[in-house]
């Protein structure tokens, strides 16, 4: 998988832009979160495909060269697939929950993988490789291809590099996973007064970002597991976890609504996530 990703963005622009995105779609070859004209761009080459459910994919955007790229990606996606699904059980252990109540939702769950690409840029501080966001999904699991540093996650208000480990799979949580999880906390203030509720999120989408080598290039391989796209499929804090009405801290939407929502607003941290929070009235009984 390494290799083919390798040798497609090695092909030559010409035979890439076979594989361009058309307007108003997410995949193929080009630029994801574009959303102006007017914006300036990530310094990025992106190639984002739908792998799962097999009837969500449209092979015109799949590469035919390398001409083992399609069959890699296929294989190695299904191999990705089990191992999200394991984690997202041991999460629902973790939660005191019922692995079904996060695994139906994933029956013919969306799948897709986004392959990066990060050229150097001699004024790597002016450019920004990936701008700042959380994932949209439960899970993304991310394969470094090649050993230069450049991914960053928010801890304390700080952005702290995650060095490459060969072979290792990166394990970041997305934005429908902390929706899930959320319940309310009330919070004291002494004298017994509840003074606010906040949110009680048992699993955080963590935000991260993308530096550019001024020397050296990045490439990085992305898959993301989402639900199901059924119209039954809702998205909003689990009824297994927010037992009772004070807890739904998120809004409930289907998950088409959270997808448009999600790809229709500007990549910038976690702010998709904060117009997705129901407003909390401070109470004082
Ligand atoms: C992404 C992403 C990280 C990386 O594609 O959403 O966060 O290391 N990629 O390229
Ligand atoms: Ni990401």
């Amino acid at each position: 998988m390494m290799e083919v990703t390798e040798d497609f963005f090695r092909l030559p622009a010409e035979t890439k832009k076979q594989f361009a995105q058309e307007p108003g779609q997410l995949d193929g070859y080009g630029h994801l979160f574009v959303v102006s004209e007017k914006q300036k761009l990530d310094w990025s080459d992106v190639l984002y495909l739908n792998t799962q459910p097999p009837e969500r994919r449209n092979m015109k955007f799949w590469p035919d060269s390398p001409a083992n790229l399609r069959v890699t990606l296929d294989k190695y996606t299904a191999a990705v697939k089990n191992v999200a699904e394991c984690l997202l059980a041991i999460m629902a252990k973790n939660l005191a929950i019922q692995p079904e109540a996060i695994a139906e939702k994933c029956i013919d769950g969306i799948q897709t993988v986004r392959m990066n690409y990060y050229p150097p840029c001699a004024q790597a501080d002016k450019v920004i490789g990936l701008s700042p966001h959380s994932d949209a999904g439960l899970l993304t699991l991310v394969l470094q291809v090649n050993e230069v540093q450049g991914l960053q996650i928010m801890r304390d208000g700080k952005w702290v590099p995650v060095s490459p480990i060969q072979g290792a799979l990166i394990v970041n949580l997305g934005d429908t996973f902390e929706v899930c999880s959320a319940f309310a906390n009330l919070c004291f203030s002494g004298h017994h007064q509840i003074d606010w509720l906040c949110i009680a999120d048992r699993y955080k989408s963590v935000e991260h970002r993308v530096v550019v080598d001024p020397q050296k290039e990045r490439l990085s391989i992305a898959v993301f597991h989402n639900p199901s796209m059924d119209a039954m499929t809702m998205i909003g804090p689990l009824k297994e976890i927010a037992t009772c009405e004070k807890d739904q801290v998120y809004k409930t939407v289907d998950h088409a609504s959270f997808r448009r929502l999600y790809f229709s607003a500007k990549l910038e941290g976690k702010n998709f996530l904060e117009g997705m929070k129901l407003k909390i009235s401070s109470s004082s009984s």
